[in-house]
């Protein structure tokens, strides 16, 4: 993406709920809509990855496997899957569901036009794709006609999300949808009763917050949530600008 933020936003037409007091901002309408892909099926008959062995995989390995996998039926209508983009250093991670018809096609996440007003949301918090920014999914491939995840497929795929996070050790998760919020909180609530509050998430000795809030998707369908999301969105910054503050050690449990 070579747009500048401000070009960005205006090409979006989003500058007046998105705006920062310090910066511009915006945000987009219209339907998600983003259909077709034809299936490939992939080779048969591989046993699942077992969770123990993605527990020890470097990046370059858990690209690869999650390529092969074929732990769930999402293997069997994907073009593609779609392990997650940015910089594996990154202080945000930011979790969506899962990929669509664009995101099979080419492999990225959030591509299609829920992927434009997150890029959208990223720079109305002078962030974008790639920098200092990590973006991954509940489920690594494409669920036939967009549908939400099954459970058993979140669970599935759940230790390849699981050691992404823990090869990043983000500063901050940001859950996008609830989706994202069952597979990472395990937490079934719908998601307006979980905004604004400060989750955890705890892997042995890691421990990082995690704030929730609408899926682009949803807010492209539900207009008037974006104020919501704005606020969350002003959350999730002052949290991280506090985690930042407090220096690079993770916060552990008990703190
Ligand atoms: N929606 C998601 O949850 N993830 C994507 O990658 C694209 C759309």
């Amino acid at each position: 993406m070579s747009l500048s933020r401000t070009r960005l936003l205006q090409e979006m037409g989003i500058a007046p709920v998105w705006r920062l007091r310090d910066a511009p901002g915006g945000e987009a309408d219209g339907p998600a809509g983003d259909e077709a892909a034809v299936p490939a099926p992939p080779d048969a008959d591989r046993p699942p990855a077992a969770a123990g062995v993605v527990a020890a995989m470097d990046w370059p390995t858990l690209r690869q496997t999650i390529a092969e996998c074929t732990a769930c039926g999402l293997c069997r209508g994907r073009r593609q899957a779609v392990p997650g983009v940015g910089d594996e250093n990154a202080d945000w991670l930011f979790i969506g569901e899962g990929p669509g018809a664009e995101e099979d096609a080419r492999g990225e996440p959030f591509v299609g036009q829920a992927g434009r007003l997150l890029d959208a949301m990223l720079a109305a918090i002078d962030l974008q794709r790639g920098d200092n920014v990590y973006i991954a999914n509940a489920v690594k491939c494409r669920p036939p006609g967009n549908r939400t995840p099954e459970p058993e497929e979140m669970a599935a795929c759940w230790p390849y999300l699981q050691r992404q996070i823990a090869l990043l050790r983000p500063k901050l998760i940001v859950l996008l949808g609830r989706a994202a919020m069952q597979a990472v909180l395990n937490e079934a609530r719908p998601l307006g009763a979980s905004r604004g509050k400060l989750f955890e998430y705890r892997d042995g000795e890691l421990v990082v917050p995690v704030i929730v809030t609408y899926h682009p998707a949803y807010l492209l369908r539900n207009l008037p949530d974006k104020a919501k999301a704005w606020e969350d969105l002003c959350f999730a910054r002052r949290t991280m600008r506090q985690r930042q503050a407090a220096g690079t050690d993770l916060p552990r449990s008990g703190d």
